[in-house]
């Protein structure tokens, strides 16, 4: 596969401008919610709703690599969507996030759980 067809799958969530270190952004595709992140210089995308229930990460609590669920408090790691703090269990789904532009996109069929999705003993 060569990058310009890669590109073309390539869809804008938001401007790189607009996601600050300890403000995430929750943008919408259709109907699906997905949570921007900025973290040491590097931007992350991962599901916006919590795996535990009802949560908007977007409206979450950036600690260090984590985010902070605002319902219950549970955590995940932003980079893998693994999650650190229970009540979560289950991973969140992580896209990779490419600048184009000024714009933070993602191929929304890339969609991936990493990992077995275990909070850590
Ligand atoms: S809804 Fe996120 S920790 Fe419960």
């Amino acid at each position: 596969m060569n990058t310009a067809a890669a590109s073309h799958r390539l869809v804008a969530l938001c401007a790189a401008s607009d996601v600050e270190p300890d403000t995430p952004v929750r943008a919408l595709l259709g109907n699906v919610a997905y949570a921007v992140f900025s973290l040491n210089g590097q931007f992350y995308v991962t599901q916006d709703q919590c795996t535990h229930g009802p949560g908007s990460l977007a409206d979450g609590f950036v600690m260090d690599t984590e985010i902070e669920c605002p319902f219950h408090q549970g955590r995940f790691d932003i980079r893998t969507g693994q999650p650190t703090a229970a009540p979560c269990t289950e991973a969140l789904r992580i896209w990779t996030a490419h600048v184009v532009d000024g714009q933070i996109c993602i191929d929304p069929a890339e969609g991936r759980c990493v990992g077995n999705g275990s909070v850590p003993a």
